[in-house]
């Protein structure tokens, strides 16, 4: 079968419906979306920040996975949305980079559409955030996190995306 009419069979099936940003197939399992919260490493520089952020929008676009890296003041907050399967081993091998610790999932559901399909990784940095949008969420104008639950951490991210906050360049 040849990929145009393997992609048509799919369609009439209804069974496929992951597409990537790039608007390629990325996948036919089923839609997840995985947010986490962790802890930078000590003396992380800009520069590993960048590194993090063009390896992610690289392999992201090519899995089919899509979403959006918060950094500030240490703490990193990522949603996480693609394939069951590729999130899942991505999320194993973020764990285990030494550029932060303490990964804490604060929220995994399945999902029926994705709300981050712009972004094979987009960043926020919350430093230049009007502070008043994180006192809606939050007992202080500061992100954490660990101290809130993964719903209020969803609400967060959404308005980011809502207040077109979100950067994303390359
Ligand atoms: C906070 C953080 C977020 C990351 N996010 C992603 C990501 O979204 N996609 C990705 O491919 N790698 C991401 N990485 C990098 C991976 O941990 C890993 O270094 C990269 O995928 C290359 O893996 P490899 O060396 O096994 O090929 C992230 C790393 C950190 C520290």
């Amino acid at each position: 079968m040849t990929g145009t009419a393997r992609f048509a069979a799919f369609g009439v099936l209804g069974t496929f419906r992951a597409f990537s940003a790039c608007g390629r197939p990325g996948g036919a399992d089923m839609l997840v979306r995985l947010l986490y919260a962790s802890r930078a490493a000590a003396g992380l520089a800009p520069e590993d920040l960048t590194a993090i952020l063009r390896t992610s929008r690289a392999h992201n676009a090519a899995n089919g996975i899509t979403g959006v890296l918060c950094h500030s003041e240490g703490i990193f907050l990522q949603v996480l949305e693609g394939g069951r399967a590729a999130v899942n081993t991505l999320y194993n091998r973020i764990v285990a980079d030494r550029r932060h610790h303490g990964a804490e999932l604060v929220l995994y559901e399945e999902i029926g559409e994705r709300r981050f399909a712009g972004w094979a990784m987009g960043q926020v940095a919350l430093a230049r955030l009007n502070p008043s949008l994180l006192l809606k969420y939050s007992a202080t104008a500061t992100l954490d996190p660990f101290a809130v639950s993964g719903a209020v951490s969803m609400a967060l991210f959404e308005e980011l995306v809502a207040t077109a906050s979100v950067a994303c360049q390359g």
